[in-house]
């Protein structure tokens, strides 16, 4: 297991040529600026989670050229009496808690978090019509329309507009956070938005932190005809052959540098493959390097069942078991994130 020799190099494209090739040929176009953005508490629960949480429910409301649209999302606070680290989680469901949000543990943990469900901010289907598709007027005929990820992507940005405004969240210590195909999500967020101090995808695989080239399970054909409303319509011209792609998926992973990115990988989630995410991190390294900050930091050549390695700007572990965003990846990721923020 090593770096695929034929590697498309980063280095050879400067940071916005490297995130245009992406948007262009797999996630799209991200929606343009909204023309305004208001935010409506409509519930707080003061006393949450054994009264150790307040728990907003908040309509994001967004216009643009006359049309409107609003999507809800949840933040849950820890009552710490400072500044907490915040963490967007892109959800699949608009539940809280969740099986991917084990609230209370989190608030424990201290972190606060605010999350939505994507089929709020668009259907995960081939409707472009309804939600963001139709506020934006997305039109998939064009090639480099954005696909889904892209929207739910702007989704994330939008409720991080919203915790700027929030004194109880630390602004330094701001993360997305998504699993599998969320993310793939969180990692296009993490690199489209620098308010984003650490991206924490979980298990994102194939057109996330994996590498295509040489990458088992998943391949980029395989993902491409499956759900093919998830990236631009360009994208279905280069999954043939990964061998052939002008990049590949440490571009996205560089695009996170000098910022905080954190990577888990299941061992037996072998549709993502969690080697081929260990050797995206891998790859991804020398933009780190090169933009002054150490990338993945002890790890060898090769991930190691139960490892976590910390010390980076790039974070990885590889846990036992099977494709879930269990408590032991949000344990590691918020050890990694208070090891990390800025004093
Ligand atoms: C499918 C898809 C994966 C994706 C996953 C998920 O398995 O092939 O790419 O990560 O769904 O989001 O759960």
């Amino acid at each position: 297991m090593k770096i695929p020799q034929n590697l498309p190099r980063f280095s050879d494209y400067t940071r916005e040529e490297a995130l245009r090739l992406l948007l262009e040929k797999e996630y799209g176009c991200p929606p343009p600026q909204p023309d305004t953005l208001e935010f409506h508490v409509v519930r707080r629960e003061e006393d949450a989670f054994a009264g150790k949480a307040v728990h907003a429910t908040v309509e994001a409301w967004v216009t643009f050229q006359g049309r409107g649209f609003s999507f809800p999302f949840h933040l849950v606070c820890p009552k710490a009496g400072q500044p907490v680290p915040g963490v967007v989680l892109l959800n699949f469901t608009p539940a809280v808690p969740a099986p991917y949000l084990p609230s209370e543990e989190l608030c424990d943990l201290g972190l606060a978090v605010a999350s939505f469900h994507c089929g709020d901010v668009s259907p995960d289907n081939g409707d472009f019509t309804s939600k963001a598709g139709g506020l934006f007027q997305v039109d998939r005929s064009l090639p480099t329309a954005p696909g889904k990820l892209a929207l739910w992507a702007w989704g994330a940005s939008v409720v991080r507009e919203y915790l700027a405004a929030c004194p109880e969240i630390d602004q330094k210590a701001v993360a997305v956070a998504g699993h599998s195909r969320l993310g793939k999500t969180a990692l296009l967020a993490g690199a489209l938005d620098k308010r984003f101090q650490f991206v924490f995808a979980n298990e994102s695989g194939c057109s996330g932190a994996a590498l295509y080239r040489g990458k088992q399970g998943e391949t980029a054909a395989d993902i491409q005809r499956v759900f093919p409303y998830w990236f631009s319509p360009s994208f279905a011209s280069c999954t043939g052959d990964p061998e052939q792609l002008p990049f590949d998926q440490h571009f996205l992973l560089s695009l996170i540098a000098p910022r905080k990115l954190y990577v888990s990988s299941a061992a037996e989630d072998l549709w993502s493959d969690p080697a081929a995410e260990f050797l995206g991190c891998l790859a991804a390294s020398p933009a780190f390097e090169a933009a002054g900050v150490p990338g993945l930091v002890g790890a060898g050549e090769e991930p190691q069942l139960g490892q976590a390695c910390h010390q980076g700007n790039i974070g990885y572990h590889l846990r036992a078991g099977k494709h879930f965003l269990s408590r032991e990846d949000w344990r590691q990721f918020a050890a990694y994130l208070f090891l990390h923020r800025e004093k």
